[in-house]
């Protein structure tokens, strides 16, 4: 293992951070909870989370400033000012959407998470002190403090990059799960109680049934957003929520209805025949 593996390891199991991790969270998923601000910060309109996008706003300006800063001479320092003008305008609504998609994590993740949060806004409190100083002519120490700025930013990307490849926290956790091409038939019409959800077996796959009013769906049971049963989840209005985080998908798609999904949920199409309840792939 890897210097690195080993001090993610070692960040995953410190449960002192669970002390401020987890009022944090509480507050974070209390602010968040509104449809529309859940949807926009978790990115459920666009189909992919915000928050990676975001980040390319402060990372991208905050590095350009760093290189004007280093090897840009005194002809670059307006344009490195403005670079890091716009870092710190674009860290705010970056850090939302992180800590929106960092609200519904767990354990080592949510630890790793918080690490990663404090990193990052030290950055943000050191390019803003660049900033000031900048401003008021001590063009030396506003380096300094930018290049420290710099040094936490990549910290918070690796812990970030970790999250995310390492972790596969916030990826679509249905990325890889294919139902049949083919009908294929997975349960008798006799045994599906109707306005009850009931998870069947398609192979390796489960999928979630539900029949009401003679409308049959079917949408894959592993939650888009981080594997939660949805079999277990509550349906009304043609829409079944996630007992997780309350995701909630349109059954007659999957199209995502409120985050924090932001991937929509494979739906299947479906047909009885000879008594049996038959599905396979839109
Ligand atoms: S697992 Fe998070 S909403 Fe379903």
């Amino acid at each position: 293992m890897s210097a690195l593996h080993k001090l993610m390891a070692r960040i995953e199991q410190t449960e002192a951070l669970d002390k401020v991790a987890q009022p944090v969270a509480g507050l974070v998923g209390r602010i968040v909870k509104p449809r529309p601000i859940r949807n926009i910060l978790s990115g459920s309109y666009l189909g992919h989370p915000l928050h990676p996008l975001m980040t390319d706003l402060p990372i991208g300006a905050w590095t350009m400033a760093t290189l004007l800063d280093t090897v840009g001479g005194r002809r670059a320092e307006p344009a490195a000012d403005l670079l890091v003008t716009a870092g710190i305008l674009t860290a705010a609504p970056t850090a939302w959407a992180g800590l929106n998609d960092w609200s519904d994590t767990q354990g080592g993740d949510r630890r790793v998470g918080i690490v990663h949060a404090a990193a990052n806004a030290t950055a943000l409190v050191c390019f803003t002190a660049s900033l000031v100083a900048r401003r008021s002519g001590r063009r030396r120490v506003a380096k300094v403090i930018a290049l420290g700025g710099f040094g936490l930013l990549m910290s918070g990307g690796y812990l970030g990059g970790h999250l995310s490849y390492s972790r596969g926290v916030n990826i679509n956790h249905t990325a890889w799960r294919e139902g049949p091409a083919e009908w294929t038939s997975v349960l008798a019409a006799s045994e599906l109680t109707d306005d009850m959800p009931q998870l069947v077996q398609v192979g390796d796959l489960s999928l979630v049934l539900y029949r009401s009013g003679g409308t049959l769906r079917a949408l894959d049971s592993v939650c888009s957003h981080m594997g939660g049963p949805l079999d277990e989840g509550t349906v009304d209005d043609g829409c079944v929520t996630c007992p997780w985080h309350g995701s909630t998908f349109r059954l007659a798609d999957g199209s995502v209805v409120r985050g924090p999904a932001s991937s929509e949920q494979p739906a299947y199409e479906t047909r009885v025949r000879e008594g049996h309840i038959e599905v396979r792939r839109r």
